[in-house]
């Protein structure tokens, strides 16, 4: 048998310590199928006395991971810290740059030095594998970067984010309230360390600007992501949307135009019988249109120890099976150097549904000017309603009016609801959430 693959791992939080149990109960049957030895011969982490439920006495320890990186008897580097900055950065450049494979499930580190890493780890002829920073245990980075090698892709579009999901679900299916929602994702390990990464649509982000980079051969865009995150999303919203027959999902979009390319995270209305409107939970999903496959959807576990710990086994089997000698992929599918520059489509230019709330006064005209402002700023209606605003406990009994307009631009819709704005009648913040369009079940 080929010599054992020897790995140091930065980081034992969920994700590090459920690898570290897994590398060591599957041994032999990794040993199997990859015709070699997987051994974890250093780890690094904060706090070593801390119990992980796992027996680290055996392995050499190195309290900073650039150490680790730097000087550690290791073929390969995994980083399981997170973060876009040092330690995780310095870390992974010291280890490419030492001629070592690199295994990251960081996307915020993919998604600012992307294209630096995957430059580095090119010169030295090292794979930088990364498959859990997108979508957990979903093996979407193999199948744009191997499995649709020359499909030319469309859009991109998925549930990036399991604590969103997560909450969202919760929320819809139970009634309950956001922050109790989020505490139990935090307890059931989902959650970034930060939860406003999550909550606030930055973790799908990340994410996505990986995914567009893989999609359409183009550098990683992270700071040209529209963001909107999921915290001003109201019971009432969701239930408004269940009733107009949609379900509200935080999602990420990667989308060809004519005027470059949008990437958006935004919360998004989907209709109830789509496929992607059935993923619930912490489960992810991404669908891919491709011109000669056509459309792909994968699903599954998108966050959790586990799952995640899943995808980084898989990237270090890849290791493990490559022979020295063996040209090993570009790490963003094509050679950093033919990343194409990323050009934005401005969101202003945005065409698709939009679901708008508005509250309002209850007096005669207010219904009429704004269906006039919508007809003002050429925006077709598909449905409006009004209602009364059942929580309403003020003195002054208001009233909910719901519009769902056809395909129309975005810069349409913002104009009409600055307007409607300065008409004097709102007495609430006005809600639009966008309408994606999706495949049916
Ligand atoms: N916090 C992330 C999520 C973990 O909730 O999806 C996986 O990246």
């Amino acid at each position: 048998m080929t010599e054992a693959l020897k790995i140091g791992i930065a980081g034992l939080g969920t994700v590090g310590a459920a690898l570290f149990r897994i590398l060591s109960s599957r041994h032999n049957m990794l040993a199997e199928i990859c015709g070699r030895e997987i051994v974890v011969t250093a780890v690094s982490a904060r706090d070593r006395s801390r119990d992980r439920g796992i027996d680290v006495s055996n392995v050499a320890w190195f309290p900073d991971p650039v150490e680790l990186a730097t000087r550690a008897d290791i073929d390969v580097f995994v980083e399981l810290m997170g973060g876009e900055g040092d330690p995780a950065h310095g870390a992974v450049k010291a280890a490419l740059d030492r001629g070592l494979h690199v295994v990251t499930a960081n996307k915020a580190l993919l998604a600012r030095h992307g294209v630096d890493l995957a430059e580095r780890a090119e010169k030295k002829g090292v794979l930088l594998n990364f498959e859990a920073a997108v979508a957990g245990g979903i093996p979407v980075i193999k199948a744009l970067r191997e499995s649709l090698t020359g499909n030319s892709i469309t859009r991109i579009y998925g549930i990036l984010n399991g604590t969103c999901n997560y909450i969202l679900t919760r929320m819809q299916k139970e009634n309950l309230g956001f922050a109790e929602c989020l505490k139990e994702a935090q307890r059931l390990g989902y959650a970034e360390a930060d939860p406003a990464f999550d909550i606030e649509g930055h973790d799908t982000a990340h994410k996505l600007a990986i995914l567009t980079s893989l999609a359409f051969g183009t550098k990683v865009a992270a700071d040209e992501v529209y963001v909107e995150g999921i915290t001003n999303i109201s019971i009432e919203d969701i239930r408004a949307a269940d009733e107009l027959g949609y379900r509200i999902k935080l999602l990420g979009v990667a989308q060809r135009t004519a005027s470059g390319i949008e990437q958006r995270v935004h919360p998004t209305m989907v209709p109830t019988h789509s496929m992607i409107a059935q993923v619930d939970g912490v489960t992810n999903a991404v669908t891919i249109e491709a011109d000669i496959l056509g459309e792909l959807m994968l699903s599954g576990p998108g966050a959790g120890g586990d799952a995640t710990a899943s995808a980084v086994l898989g990237d270090l089997a890849d290791i493990a099976k490559a022979r020295p000698g063996h040209q090993h992929g570009p790490a963003l599918g094509r050679p950093a150097a033919h990343l194409e520059p990323y050009t934005r489509a401005r969101m202003q230019s945005h065409e698709g549904g939009y679901f708008i709330s508005l509250k309002v006064e209850d007096r005669i005209g207010v219904f009429a000017a704004i269906a006039a402002q919508m007809a003002k700023n050429g925006i077709s209606l598909e449905s409006i309603v009004q209602r009364p605003r059942p929580t309403d406990t003020s003195e002054f009994a208001g009233k909910t009016v719901i519009l769902v307009t056809h395909a129309t631009m975005e810069a349409s819709v913002r104009a009409a609801v600055e307007a409607i704005r300065g008409e004097g009648y709102l007495t609430g913040e006005p809600q639009v959430i966008r309408i994606e369009r999706t495949r049916a079940n």
